[in-house]
């Protein structure tokens, strides 16, 4: 039996029960269609076309604000930095300001966004495994707060190419396997991303000795979509083996809800179970950092499709104008998500959604239990505001979509559709 299938036996038949899945404040209206932000589904696909990113402004804004007001409650000396990579884009990094909290990037181009979205470089925390000299120069010059660590040549480099004394922090391996998908596990022996716990004590060491390093202190991240605490828990236990620090960087990680079977802990308990820990194992007086990105924007983000043809059959296929090319989680990390016609919510006879690319796996979700699905219909996939945008894709040629922003029944257009001409922008001719 499919993971559609047992969802679909196990949930409260309910017709509503998709909207547990969207941003609070999601709604159907009295002539049954869907509504976010404020705005009818419908209305937005046939103004801004399909596949659209659709994100629910005052909802992001609301799950940003219990992030930071949840570390603040438990911690007095903290700060939350997004995970930019779960959504970069200039209208995001600008609101993750306005809403006071820092940013993580990794790579000159999310620098280069924040920067342009206006964010206080001493707010910007820089990630990477493989930072290049120009990109280390341009965060140098751009006066970042924190550089992280991956290996002895950040060292290096960055000793060759500061001008002043740079803060950082050194990313640790605590030896920490959460349960997730393998391709998103990053705490366990072995990881390339970070340093073992000896490798780490002599990049500490050497730090220590640098007159143009400052050891602010470790960071540690253990992997993405996890929804068991414990092994929160178990790396602050382990990184605190290193000694005392003005700073912990605990890293990201929390699980988002995808379908209606997932139940992952809410932030405020996430927060609370990296605090319990440091209360336990790190000084009372050190700051601790935390790097949430899909647990920030998932819910607050869903696709909308156009469907451009039914296959009726064993099974039944409902292929849309979009998939592998502006949704990849599916076929990269087998991620489960569900779907509805945007003005028919309920539980029709399960069928295949997929894309329009050339891959069998490019299918956006199995056994979904849409109403009734014909030609034209707009389906809207929930929870894709993580992940989605940043890894879309030009498959088949394919326009990456625009992103709008739904907010109290009005919308605005923050990163435009792709053209035909952008596709061929960067060919030369000649
Ligand atoms: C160093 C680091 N911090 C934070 C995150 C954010 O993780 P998540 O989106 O699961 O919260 C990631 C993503 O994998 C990461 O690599």
């Amino acid at each position: 039996m499919t993971v559609g299938c047992v969802a679909f036996a196990v949930v409260n038949n309910d017709d509503l029960s998709f909207l547990e899945l969207l941003p609070s404040g999601a709604a159907v209206d009295g002539e049954g269609e869907l509504v976010i932000g404020g705005c009818r589904l419908r209305d937005v696909a046939q103004r801004y076309g399909t596949p659209t990113y659709l994100i629910d402004e005052s909802n992001l804004r609301s799950t940003v604000s219990g992030f930071r007001d949840a570390l603040n409650a438990a911690w007095g000396n903290g700060r939350v930095h997004f995970a930019s990579k779960a959504f970069p884009s200039t209208a995001i990094y600008r609101l993750m300001a306005e809403e006071g909290v820092g940013v993580d990037v990794a790579g000159g181009g999310e620098l280069q966004m924040a920067l342009a979205a206006g964010v206080d470089p001493e707010t910007i925390l820089v990630h990477g495994n493989a930072k290049t000299d120009a990109e280390l120069a341009m965060a140098l010059g751009a006066g970042v707060g924190l550089i992280v660590i991956d290996n002895f040549d950040d060292i290096d480099r960055i000793e060759r190419l500061t001008e002043r004394r740079q803060s950082v922090l050194v990313r640790v391996i605590p030896d920490v396997r959460p349960d997730t998908h393998d391709a998103m596990a990053t705490g366990q022996r072995g990881s390339k991303f970070g340093l073992s716990m000896p490798d780490a004590e002599e990049a500490l060491k050497r730090i220590r000795r640098s007159p143009r390093l400052h050891l602010d202190g470790v960071h540690t991240h253990i992997g993405s979509q996890i929804t068991d605490l414990a092994p929160f828990a178990e790396a602050v236990a382990a990184i605190s083996a290193l000694g005392d620090f003005d700073t912990y960087d605990l890293g990201g990680g929390l699980g988002a809800r995808y379908t209606y079977l997932d139940n992952p802990p809410t932030p405020q308990a996430w927060i609370g179970c990296l605090t319990d820990a440091a209360r336990r194992h790190l000084p009372a007086t050190s700051r601790i950092l935390v790097e949430p990105g899909r647990s920030m924007v998932a819910r607050s983000g869903v696709t909308l499709y156009r469907v451009v043809t039914v296959k009726h059959g064993e099974p039944t296929f409902v292929a849309v104008d979009g998939g592998m090319g502006d949704n990849l989680d599916v076929s990269l990390y087998g991620q489960r998500f569900e779907a509805t016609v945007a003005n028919r919510l309920g539980w029709g006879k399960p069928v295949e959604l997929v894309g329009r690319h050339c891959e069998s796996g490019d299918r956006l979700v199995a056994a979904a239990p849409l109403v009734d699905p014909v030609v034209g219909d707009v389906v809207v996939v929930a929870a894709t505001g993580a992940y989605c945008f940043t890894m879309a894709n030009n498959y088949n040629g394919a326009l990456k979509p625009p992103v709008v922003f739904a907010r109290d029944g009005a919308t605005r257009l923050v990163v435009r559709r792709e053209t035909y001409d952008d596709l061929l922008a960067r060919d030369e001719t000649g």
